[in-house]
């Protein structure tokens, strides 16, 4: 049977947990051969066992683990068709919390990493005259969450998607950004343990629920298939309609 995906390599970073592992289970069932890329050593072992998916080692926010995992992935697969730069970390620090370094580290893996994914991957891309591009922002970019340098790091992703968009469009490469609201992976592990801080948010929420990974990765799924071939620069809030109250 064809999948949406048949015959597509795609590269998840992130990939070894939360809604990054769920795309490469939805992607595999879709057809697709996929690398899973993070900094987990053991998640990346374990995913490595899965049909279809190469898991390994990648720092995002480092050029020279980029170039030396690309190296790899096209000797070895010879294209990327996908890119989803999915990889992430968080804080809650408001910003008299917030130190220079964990300022500087928040921008470099949330910020460089989709930054360094698009310039290592997207050449590759135009060489074959297509490919597609989903990065992985946050309501935060768009709305007041007073989670400051992620949500500045958030932005970065929201802005850099967009300039991406119209200088890659005409080379056949789409690029296009998804802004989930609150999803129950590990990263929201420490927030959910708060039963009145979720129900808070379930209350403030339009669909009254949190959102799971797999409302995040039908989406990404969505984009970076050919069923989107005119979608470039969009920006899909998936948020339970938090945002737009
Ligand atoms: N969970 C949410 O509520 C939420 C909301 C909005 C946006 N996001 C974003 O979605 C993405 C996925 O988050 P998640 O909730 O699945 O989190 P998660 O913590 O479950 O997964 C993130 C993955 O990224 C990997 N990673 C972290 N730093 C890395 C680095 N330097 N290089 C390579 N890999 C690295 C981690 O090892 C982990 O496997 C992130 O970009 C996050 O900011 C999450």
């Amino acid at each position: 049977m064809m999948g949406r995906l048949t015959n597509k390599v795609a590269l998840i970073t992130g990939g070894a947990s939360g809604m990054g592992r769920e795309m490469v289970d939805l992607f595999t069932k879709e057809g697709a051969q996929v690398i899973a890329a993070d900094i987990n050593e053991k998640a990346v072992a374990k995913v490595n066992e899965l049909d279809n998916v190469y898991g390994t080692l990648l720092d995002v926010s480092s050029d020279e683990s980029w170039k030396k995992m690309m190296d790899t992935v096209i000797e070895k697969f010879g294209r990327v068709d996908i890119l989803v730069n999915n990889a992430g970390i968080s804080t809650e620090k408001q910003i008299n919390d917030t130190t220079l370094a964990d300022w500087q580290l928040m921008l470099s893996v949330n910020g460089f990493g989709p930054f360094l994914g698009m310039k290592h991957v997207v050449p590759y891309m135009v060489e074959e005259g297509k490919g597609a591009v989903v990065n992985i922002s946050s309501f935060t970019a768009q709305i007041g969450m007073g989670l400051n340098a992620y949500s500045a790091s958030k932005g970065a992703v929201r802005a850099i998607s967009k300039a991406a968009a119209t200088q890659y469009g005409r080379m056949g490469v789409r690029v296009n950004a998804i802004f989930p609201g609150i999803i129950e992976t590990p990263m929201t592990q420490k927030l959910e343990e708060s039963k009145e801080l979720v129900n808070q948010m379930v209350k403030a929420t339009p669909l009254q629920r949190l959102g799971q990974p797999a409302d995040i990765a039908n989406a990404v799924l969505y984009l970076a298939s050919d069923e989107a071939s005119y979608v470039t620069g969009a920006e899909l809030v998936i948020d339970g309609g938090y945002s737009a109250q």
